[in-house]
């Protein structure tokens, strides 16, 4: 095994993904099981996580745990984990990726529905899974907990107040289990900028380049959140935790 190899290895180590289905999810369960990992992927339509899983496991060999959960409905957690710890015993990564950003046009639109549905995925849904795996990886005496979080935390905008405010109370959170589950867990937040994926479909900015300002003047392809993501999970990141990890194309 070459350094960086034994660096990223995950071998035999078990990392559930929320929202692993598509999008940035998929990219991070694939890199997982591509570093030797087994993998739960976990969304609300059941069939697209079969699909997802079944070609994880033909292209790598690894085993893919398909589960249908919808992570803003705290009564649904705790069969996710109590399935996933029957299947494997333990797990080693958790990501906190499933996550919403609804587009709407004024600040009256936002229904108290549609600004508890935001919160129950992006924030409520994350604290309860890190609270109940968490608590799991103590017990066993290690993990890595990645709470993907968004540019627009640190930097929102009237048009998703409450996406920015959710993840921001992700970045918060992130701090304080880093503390509650240290020494032996560690807990990041990992922060993209623009990533072309299904969320992307719904932006609407005309002919001009949205993103000449930022360093690298474009978007994110979905699997180029896959380095900072296994930089998380992996051992390379032993002395990181309670940080951010930017992965935004530099954006000012
Ligand atoms: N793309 C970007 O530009 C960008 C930028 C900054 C931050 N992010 C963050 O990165 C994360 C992934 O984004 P993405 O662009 O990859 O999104 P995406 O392509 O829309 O994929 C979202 C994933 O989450 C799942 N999901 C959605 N609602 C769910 C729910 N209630 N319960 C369980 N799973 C659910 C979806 O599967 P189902 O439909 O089957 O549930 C899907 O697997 C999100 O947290 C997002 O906020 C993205």
């Amino acid at each position: 095994m070459g350094y960086a190899d034994a660096l990223f290895d995950l071998t035999d180590r078990v990392v559930l993904v929320t929202g692993g289905s598509r999008g940035l999810g998929r990219e991070m369960a694939f890199g997982a099981a591509r570093c030797g990992a087994d993998v739960v992927i976990a969304s609300r339509k059941l069939d697209a996580c079969e699909a997802t899983a079944a070609q994880i496991a033909a292209e790598t060999g690894r085993t893919a745990m398909p589960y249908a959960v919808h992570v803003g409905r705290w009564d649904q957690l705790d069969g996710l984990v109590d399935a996933v710890y029957q299947r494997f015993g333990r797990v080693d990564v958790l990501v906190n990726n499933a996550g919403m950003s609804p587009v709407y046009d004024k600040q009256t639109d936002v229904t108290e529905r549609l600004f508890d549905a935001v919160v129950n995925l992006n924030l409520k849904g994350p604290f309860r899974l890190s609270a109940l795996i968490g608590e799991r990886m103590v017990a066993a005496g290690r993990g890595s907990i990645i709470n993907v979080s968004t540019h627009g935390s640190l930097r929102p905008h009237p048009s998703f107040i409450p996406y920015a405010a959710s993840k921001a109370g992700l970045n918060a959170m992130t701090e304080a289990l880093a503390q509650a589950f240290g020494p032996r867990v560690r807990v990041n937040t990992l922060m993209p900028g623009p990533f072309l994926t299904d969320i992307s479909k719904a932006w609407n900015f005309g002919d001009a380049n949205p993103f000449a300002q930022h360093a690298l003047q474009r978007a994110g392809e979905a699997h180029e959140i896959v380095g900072a993501a296994l930089f998380l999970m992996s051992d390379a990141s032993s002395f990181t935790t309670g940080s951010i990890v930017r992965a935004d194309g530099g954006i000012p």
